[in-house]
């Protein structure tokens, strides 16, 4: 069965049983205290925590992932940083009768996962084994999913409970939706390693994969940190239980296809053809189990990814972790002499295998082949210079005990763009150590991320990317700001005060607001916003600032959507007597100072979350 098959069935299966086929999200969330989209679940917070209804009940998708903890992973069979989710969900209390269908629990997810893999994918009961949570001080045990799987037919001996790090998931951030879990894993070998009886699921040997895991979502993580700056967190039963599933598609097509890695399945195999013959190597296993031929493999279709859906390399946030990649995937190139119009035909080739599931690599695609080759131009010969300067730094080392100071490392980044990770990876792989700490004492000092990135996590506007802007960028953004709290009060007024900002994002040319709304906005509604954006613009308001404490500012009426990320003393900023917001500012003194506002887009941004565009122009 091909990986587009395998895409088709799950959906088509779990659509036969009312779920909602929704699309994938973005890889850049609508959470900004996340970098990119880990599981497919993230779209569907609102829906899991009960703060918004959903317009359905069930839902299953296939999700584009990006995970940055498996980067250094990334080489061995299964480890990958971008990767498809298939997940299927239930929000919602199963007896609820709030009109929009039954939703399910513990016992239907574990009996839909076993009967998609037995009966649609015929893989072996024999070699299914699974994990519970085995609790601890604040969960209970889940004797029930135990009861659950014995009830359909996997046998005591294949049962097996862990704790938290294995068993207990998310959230996806610092706060959200959580809860036990339970995981399946599939035997690939059949046969137990050194350690016998104790080869079981989670055994490092590798004669396990973990391909499906089921969340009985019902617990949030909430963090309490009004006293003392000191953070606590804690576990609350949420008023429903949902049901939220991921399978990693890259895992289950190498378990369908009988595959030792997922490099050797059709997800990767005709990139990796295109690969051995641009480098002109052998049509060979070895070829493929080579590390620099993974990684390469593995980063140019997230590279290709990350750029379809809007990133930029930078020196910041997910532009970073961009730029990381491309540097990483020209040094691991140069190795094979993979320069750079290779590196070209393979981001196409990605593109020609990618392009039917995801268009947007289509309408993408001369993005992404400039801006790697942009990149490539760039880093190909700091890189060598880089190396040289490396390797000089090191044989002028005395002792594997001084190892790299975090001068040297930092003037590596500065001066030959070498992100850190990557002196650290050059470095391990000649046992030689790294001071770390001190690169980022440099760091700091040289306030390469600048304390506006931070401000962003808090203020939640978007504001401040550690991009240097000019004092004319900086105006254009403050009124921007502005405008975007007028825009999110006039909302409320049309739209109703189910509108909570999602998520901002300001560049001096326009404001982006995510909101949620179930719906799209008729032409009407978009104009009434405007009118009224342009009406409070042309009272010419004060825009008034008072720091108080949180409680207080959300006692007065403020709005504030990133509650657990404020600080203890918030400023609320207030526009005349229309606007009040928690917020980091800084805004104009008067609305007057905007202009013209005009709303230049409206679309869907995730499930339940509408995005607005919208620019000022000159009067
Ligand atoms: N959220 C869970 C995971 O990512 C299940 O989808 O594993």
């Amino acid at each position: 069965m091909s990986s587009k098959q395998l895409r088709k069935k799950f959906l088509s299966f779990f659509k036969k049983r009312g779920h909602k086929i929704v699309p994938s999200s973005s890889l850049l969330p609508d959470d900004p205290s996340v970098l990119f989209t880990t599981a497919g679940m993230q779209q569907f917070v609102p829906f899991l925590t009960g703060r918004i209804t959903p317009l359905y009940r069930k839902a299953c998708s296939v999700q584009k992932c990006f995970r940055t903890d498996d980067i250094e992973e990334v080489g061995d069979n299964f480890h990958h940083t971008f990767f498809e989710m298939l997940g299927n969900w239930s929000f919602g209390d199963p007896k609820a009768k709030d009109g929009i269908g039954d939703g399910y629990f513990k016992k239907e997810a574990i009996k839909f996962a076993l009967e998609f893999l037995l009966n649609e994918l015929g893989l072996d009961k024999k070699r299914l084994y699974v994990t519970i949570f085995k609790g601890d001080k604040e969960i209970p045990k889940d004797t029930e999913a135990k009861e659950l799987w014995i009830k359909y037919g996997i046998p005591k001996d294949r049962i097996f409970e862990f704790g938290r790090k294995e068993n207990f998931w998310g959230p996806t951030g610092e706060v959200g939706p959580c809860g036990p879990c339970s995981e399946i894993h599939y035997d690939l070998t059949g046969k137990p390693c050194k350690r016998e009886d104790k080869c079981a699921p989670n055994c490092p040997c590798g004669r396990f994969i973990e391909i499906w895991n089921l969340v009985f979502m019902e617990y949030e993580k909430k963090i309490d940190d009004q006293k003392s700056g000191i953070r606590k967190y804690y576990y609350e039963l949420l008023p429903q239980k949902n049901i939220d599933t991921g399978i990693g598609l890259e895992r289950l097509t190498a378990v369908v296809q009988n595959k030792r890695s997922s490099y050797d399945t059709d997800l990767f195999s005709p990139i990796g053809r295109e690969l051995e013959n641009l480098v002109g190597g052998t049509m060979s296993d070895s070829f493929f189990n080579r590390k620099e031929v993974r990684i390469i493999l593995d980063h140019i279709r997230a590279i290709c990814f990350l750029i379809s859906d809007g990133v930029l390399p930078s020196n910041v946030e997910q532009g970073y972790i961009l730029r990381r990649l491309l540097r990483r995937i020209i040094r691991y190139g140069n190795t094979l002499n993979l320069g750079q119009k290779s590196l070209i035909n393979l981001a196409k080739k990605v593109v020609s295998v990618y392009k039917d599931t995801y268009p947007e690599l289509s309408k993408k695609e001369n993005d992404i082949l400039t801006i790697i080759s942009s990149e490539y131009e760039k880093f190909s010969k700091a890189l060598e210079r880089g190396l040289r300067q490396f390797n000089k730094l090191i044989s002028k080392i005395p002792s594997n005990e001084t190892g790299i100071s975090g001068k040297q490392a930092f003037e590596l980044y500065t001066t030959y763009g070498f992100p850190l990770e990557f002196t650290k990876e050059l470095a391990s792989e000649r046992g030689i150590r790294i001071d770390e700490k001190g690169f980022y004492k440099e760091l700091e000092k040289h306030k390469a991320i600048s304390g506006k990135g931070r401000e962003k996590k808090f203020g939640g506007h978007g504001l401040g990317e550690a991009r240097v802007f000019s004092k004319e960028d900086e105006e254009k953004i403050k009124r921007l700001h502005t405008a975007t709290h007028l825009l999110h009060q006039a909302l409320r007024d049309v739209l109703g005060n189910q509108v909570k900002q999602m998520g901002s994002d300001i560049t001096p040319e326009r404001l982006r607001f995510d909101f949620s709304y179930p719906k799209k906005l008729t032409s009407e509604q978009i104009e009434k916003v405007e009118k009224i954006v342009n009406e409070k613009i042309k009272e010419n308001l004060p825009v008034k600032v008072e720091e108080m404490k949180l409680e207080r500012a959300i006692e007065s009426g403020a709005l504030g959507f990133f509650r657990a990320k404020y600080p203890e003393i918030v400023k609320v900023y207030s526009i005349g007597s229309y606007s009040k917001e928690i917020c980091a500012g800084p805004h104009v003194s008067h609305t007057k100072e905007l202009g013209e506002f005009k709303i230049i887009k409206e679309e869907a941004s995730s499930a339940g979350v509408r995005r607005i565009k919208a620019v000022l122009k000159k009067v």
